[in-house]
């Protein structure tokens, strides 16, 4: 039977080379081997989504955060950065894990085990 599960994979080495991504941007684009994500820092908070407004699948590089709300720079729409929801739309997000040895994107996957 198909179960889903979380595959984490390694994004960052560490915090600092998170933040660097940032400089005075609060939503960057970051491009790995396991996907290409638009990442937010708001304060001391993370967040990660798929790079893609689900609106007209868009990219959402260039997007901004006001309060809790991403905002698409296409057409405005807004999503929460909690859930990704926003105008009976959803913004794919992603769980992040700060461990020791670095810092995990998690993507669910369908598995046989
Ligand atoms: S493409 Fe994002 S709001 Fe239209």
């Amino acid at each position: 039977m198909l179960k889903r599960k979380i595959k984490w994979s390694l994004l960052f080495q560490d915090k600092q080379e998170l933040d660097n991504l940032f400089q005075l941007k609060e939503c960057v684009v970051h491009k790995s081997f396991v996907g290409e994500f638009l990442l937010v820092k708001q304060g001391e908070d993370y967040y990660a989504f798929k790079n893609k407004c689900p609106h007209q699948n868009k990219p959402l590089e260039g997007s901004r955060v006001e309060g809790e709300h991403l905002i698409c720079p296409w057409h405005q729409y807004h999503f929460s950065l909690e859930d990704g929801r926003g105008h009976g739309l959803y913004v794919e997000k992603y769980p992040l894990k700060f461990e020791d040895e670095g810092i995990y994107i998690g993507q669910e996957k369908w598995s046989l085990f």
